[in-house]
């Protein structure tokens, strides 16, 4: 199949425009409007083309089941994914709430400056919400107003409830008042995949003749085949007229997403969609670490494709994206999972002590996969404390220092070498701990065994008055969780809980997750300690706080964005 893409002619001209409708960088554009003549005419990549890094994360990632970041733990992401170096932050949806239109803004203000990554945010057609989304954008040195509206049949009919005139009519008003604001704008037809094809050609063409310059194919439902998405963007960039970028976005419900994005980056896409992990709405979005590697990895089948993205920045990333969204990276996940360098055969071990590239396509180092160095010890004060976290990129200050620092002390009495992957834990949970307003743990007994009840005793803080309750339980950790309860007043169910290991070790951190529902919302808290016991106190304790943040939002608008 991929032989008979090379066969296809390649349409279009690549030229390099100078700057991207309102970016500084240098990218290659596709033109096809004043040379007709040119359509169907095979050419091969003369000079190096960028591909366009549209991290989502922060966006699409965001609204995966049970996260529920702030503004300031979305600014912490966002940091990083600057130190990454992707070309875009999708940094939210500024109308859908408060926070996060806050969010967005607050990124705009401090990552889009300074020759940071220009900043993105969604909007839907409708003109208030454009005007919106500008407003959260405005302060970025470079911002973009991503504008999008269903095409399917499914969703016009059981959504939308428009017809395709009015569609289309949508789709320019909204597209033109983007442009109004500013010169990048990027347009969606939400759920193109299951779209009759000429009625999107026809959507496409108006975002066009309208402004767009970026049309994204979003693969919403996860219902594409590499072959068969790869053709579908040769298409349109066959049928669609007009200086613009195509891009791609692909959700995994069938397991695809990223072989769906490299099949359209072979194709002539030169942007792809893509979240840290994987993550986003139900089975995620394409990763951005295994779409990057895979291009990198393999210039023979991306010749002359270029990625801005810093490699060595890509565990590191993950482990944060990771911990603030309480999602677990699988063991076997490509690139960053934990066993993706791990040899466990004799064979496969004789045969990577021998010769690393037996075994390995990618060099650990080269994705920021290697062992974490000591950094730090019992004697070390809170200088060496707030160097090695800057060192690290995590730049603390106040109460979140204190506490941190606190931490990390009551750690080297229980652990003897503290790793940067120890210090990412701990200040992670602290930074979640001081984002949101709520319980903290003061002190923890249980009492638990084979034999008798098992019993805890929780005193919890907040606002500097103090509680304390009693329970029993199925087990210890049953029963710190319903002395916490009792302590909070709160009813929420368990969802989930899992337990693993910061590193190895006797003395390792556990480092517990913890699902809550209530009202049919679903929240993650995370904790970390030397005891598993007091790791899930402070785990169930967090995703308390995030419940009780939640619901206090809740006053806030939220307009369905479907699927
Ligand atoms: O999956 C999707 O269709 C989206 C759009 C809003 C781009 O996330
Ligand atoms: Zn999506």
């Amino acid at each position: 199949m991929l032989e008979a893409w090379r066969e296809h002619p390649r349409v279009g001209h690549r030229e390099t425009n100078g700057n991207p409708p309102g970016t500084s960088r240098q990218v290659s554009k596709i033109r096809f409007a004043d040379r007709p003549h040119e359509k169907n005419q095979q050419k091969e990549p003369t000079m190096s083309e960028r591909l366009i890094i549209f991290d989502t994360t922060l966006r699409d990632g965001e609204q995966s089941p049970g996260i529920s970041l702030d503004p300031a733990e979305k600014l912490e992401i966002a940091e990083q994914l600057g130190r990454l170096g992707v070309d875009y932050i999708e940094a939210g949806f500024p109308v859908s709430s408060d926070g996060d239109f806050e969010a967005v803004q607050t990124i705009a203000r401090v990552v889009g400056v300074n020759g940071g990554p220009v900043i993105a945010g969604l909007s839907r057609t409708h003109l208030a919400d454009v005007d919106r989304c500008w407003e959260a954008l405005r302060d970025a040195d470079r911002g973009r107003i991503h504008v999008f509206i269903s095409t399917s049949p499914q969703h016009m009919e059981h959504m939308l409830k428009m017809n395709q005139a009015q569609v289309i009519a949508e789709t320019r008003s909204g597209v033109a008042r983007a442009r109004e604001h500013t010169a990048d704008v990027e347009f969606s037809p939400q759920d193109a995949t299951r779209t009759p094809l000429d009625f999107m050609l026809e959507v496409l063409r108006a975002a066009v003749e309208a402004g767009a310059t970026t049309l994204n194919i979003p693969d919403t439902v996860g219902y594409g085949i590499p072959w068969d998405f790869g053709a579908l963007i040769q298409h349109i960039r066959r049928e669609v007229a007009g200086d613009y970028i195509i891009s791609t976005h692909c959700h995994n419900d069938l397991g695809l997403a990223t072989a769906n994005s490299l099949a359209g980056v072979q194709a002539g896409a030169r942007q792809v969609e893509v979240c840290v992990n994987g993550i986003g709405e139900r089975a995620g979005n394409a990763a951005l670490e295994e779409v990057v590697m895979a291009v990198k990895i393999r210039p023979d089948q991306f010749p002359g494709i270029e990625v801005g993205v810093a490699t060595e920045e890509l565990a590191k990333t993950s482990r944060l994206v990771s911990r603030l969204t309480g999602y677990p990276i699988q063991y076997n996940k490509a690139v960053v999972g934990k066993n993706a360098f791990a040899h466990e055969s004799g064979i496969h071990q004789h045969g990577v002590l021998a010769e690393r590239s037996t075994y390995e396509i990618i060099d650990a180092a080269t994705v920021g996969q290697v062992g974490s160095q000591i950094v730090l010890g019992k004697h070390s004060g809170r200088h060496a404390f707030r160097d090695s976290l800057a060192k690290m990129g995590l730049h603390l200050q106040g109460d979140a220092l204190n506490t941190s620092f606190l931490r990390f002390k009551d750690l080297a009495d229980r652990k003897v070498q503290i790793t940067e992957a120890d210090l990412e834990a701990i200040v992670a949970e602290e930074l979640g701990i001081d984002l949101v307003e709520g319980w903290a743990l003061d002190a923890l007994e249980v009492t638990g065994g084979t034999v008798g009840v098992p019993r805890a005793r929780v005193v919890l803080i907040r606002s500097g008055a103090k509680v304390d309750a009693e329970a029993e339980g199925n087990g210890m950790i049953d029963a710190v969780f319903q002395s916490i309860r009792r302590a909070c007043g709160i009813e929420a169910s368990l969802a989930g809980f899992t337990v693993s290991a910061v590193t190895p070790g006797m003395d390792a951190l556990g480092d517990v997750v913890v699902q809550l529902e209530s009202e049919g919302v679903k929240v993650s808290g995370r904790g970390v300690s030397t005891d598993v016991v007091e790791a899930a106190a402070r785990a169930y304790l967090n995703a308390v706080n995030r419940l009780g943040r939640f619901r206090s939002r809740r006053a806030d608008a939220e307009p369905e964005i479907g699927p």
